[in-house]
């Protein structure tokens, strides 16, 4: 039986409690950044593409990590704890090819099991995913990319079942430039016959990371980063030790919940390029920035200004930012409009964020946001991850004490999270 990983365990624990936080202690803080929560969801499973052991650095201790973790011991893989923090060791030697429901329930990031699945075995069943309530977040680019491939996959109880006796490369045209979808065509293509390209493919930092760690297994995969990534497939794997990326989605996080205590914030372990398009909506706003090497400091006097925004794609604006940065806003002087552009239904923050005094109104998938001089603490509810994380910025720009339920969701993907508020000055304590 696989052992109860501390994350999930902390999550348990920590699930019956609230978080309450005490607004507008404006105090200068730095945080260091882990690694990225969408880097290691999919590296991961890549390890299942060669047997023997690989050494993964710098994973971030959270709930969806630890899902995942149970995934691959569910299928036969031995994931350790490695000698350094946030190292993980996954021995995989014969896998088998069915993911437990119970465990894939839990993430969307369990889809990422079907390509190398497929490619290692020839054959998957991998329950159709849960995650976040923020759409549809339907699987037909991720089908039919496979079956491009040669793989006969159909849905049967609830469950992707896939097989393949053989994977021929060929080219695959993305309708829309989906990262799960890019990246598990990438790691099923490593085992086709010959050569995939992909166009149209998602260009975000994490599906670098994870052809970079392919390469470095023996693959050869060109392109990455860009809308059009080819891959040789057929090459020996073998296991690696490798670094993942810093979390741009966690840096961002903490530079608006800095920013929205009305004090100035460093995060730290970061790559500046990652968070262009935040930084430049940042300077829009009027706050002043500095970037040195791997950190980046933020500071604001007064009320930032309204933006007009719209989330896109790599390098757009990101998606999941979208929340956290609707939050920052509800003190903006002027009327902000955000479009939400990749998920049809990511609003559900607006609802908790009114409770404060926010002033947001919803016309189809875009949201104006009226400036107000002052918010006040209030009891709320988290339902998601990014949403749980704009709860708390919303909660830190509040005046009083604002009582956070639903905490669950946000530690899927904010690693020591009491302690990173700590660091940034937040006035933060659990309440049972
Ligand atoms: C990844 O999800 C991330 N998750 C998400 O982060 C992120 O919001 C998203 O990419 C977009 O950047 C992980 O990497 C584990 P998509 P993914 O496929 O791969 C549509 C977080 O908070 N689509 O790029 O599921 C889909 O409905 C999470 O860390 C299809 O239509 O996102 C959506 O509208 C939330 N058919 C759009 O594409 C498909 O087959 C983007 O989805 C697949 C996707």
């Amino acid at each position: 039986m696989a052992t109860i990983h501390p994350a999930t365990e902390n999550l348990f624990k920590l699930a019956d409690r609230k978080l309450l936080i005490r607004g507008r202690t404006s105090r200068s803080g730095r945080v260091v950044v882990s690694g990225a929560k969408n880097s290691a969801v999919a590296v991961l499973p890549a390890c299942l593409l060669a047997e023997g052991v690989s050494v993964v650095q710098n994973v971030p201790d959270i709930a969806d990590v630890a899902v995942q973790r149970q995934i691959l011991e569910s299928l036969g893989a031995e994931v350790t704890d490695g000698a350094e923090p946030g190292e993980l060791r996954i021995a995989a030697g014969d896998i088998g090819t069915e993911v437990p429901y119970n465990l894939a329930k839990q993430l969307r990031g369990s889809v990422l099991l079907l390509g190398p699945l497929v490619a290692r075995k020839g054959r998957a069943r991998v329950p159709l995913p849960g995650g976040c309530a923020i759409g549809s977040r339907p699987l037909d680019l991720h089908l039919k990319a496979l079956r491009e491939l040669g793989a006969e996959v159909e849905i049967e109880h609830g469950h992707i079942v896939a097989r393949a006796d053989r994977l021929v490369g060929t080219e695959v045209y993305l309708d829309f430039p989906s990262v799960g979808a890019t990246e598990n065509l990438i790691m099923a293509a490593t085992a086709a016959r010959g050569t995939t390209v992909v166009y149209n493919a998602a260009k975000e930092p994490e599906v670098v990371d994870l052809a970079n760690f392919l390469n470095a297994m023996g693959a050869r995969v060109v392109g990455a980063g860009t809308d059009t990534i080819k891959i040789e497939g057929g090459r020996e794997l073998h296991p690696v030790e490798y670094t993942i990326i810093p979390d741009r989605i966690e840096a961002g996080t903490y530079l608006l919940m800095g920013l929205a205590g009305g004090g100035s914030v460093t995060v730290e372990n970061v790559i500046p390029k990652h968070l262009e398009a935040l930084l430049a909506k940042l300077e829009e706003a009027g706050v002043e920035l500095a970037e040195g090497g791997d950190c980046i400091t933020a500071r604001l006097a007064g009320r930032p200004k309204a933006l007009q925004l719209k989330t896109l794609p790599y390098p757009g604006f990101p998606t999941d930012l979208q929340p956290q940065l609707s939050a920052f806003l509800l003190l903006a002087e002027g009327t902000s409009v955000i479009s939400e552009r990749i998920f049809e239904d990511r609003f559900g923050h607006v609802d908790e964020l009114k409770r404060l005094g926010g002033k947001i109104e919803i016309d189809g998938r875009t949201a104006v946001i009226e400036g107000v001089e002052s918010l006040t603490g209030a009891p709320v509810t988290a339902t998601d991850l990014r949403m749980g994380a704009a709860l708390i910025i919303a909660g830190v720009a509040a005046q009083g004490e604002t009582l956070i339920d639903g905490v669950e969701h946000i530690l899927r993907g904010y690693e020591r999270l009491e302690e990173k508020l700590a660091a940034l000055g937040v006035d933060a304590a659990w309440v049972t």
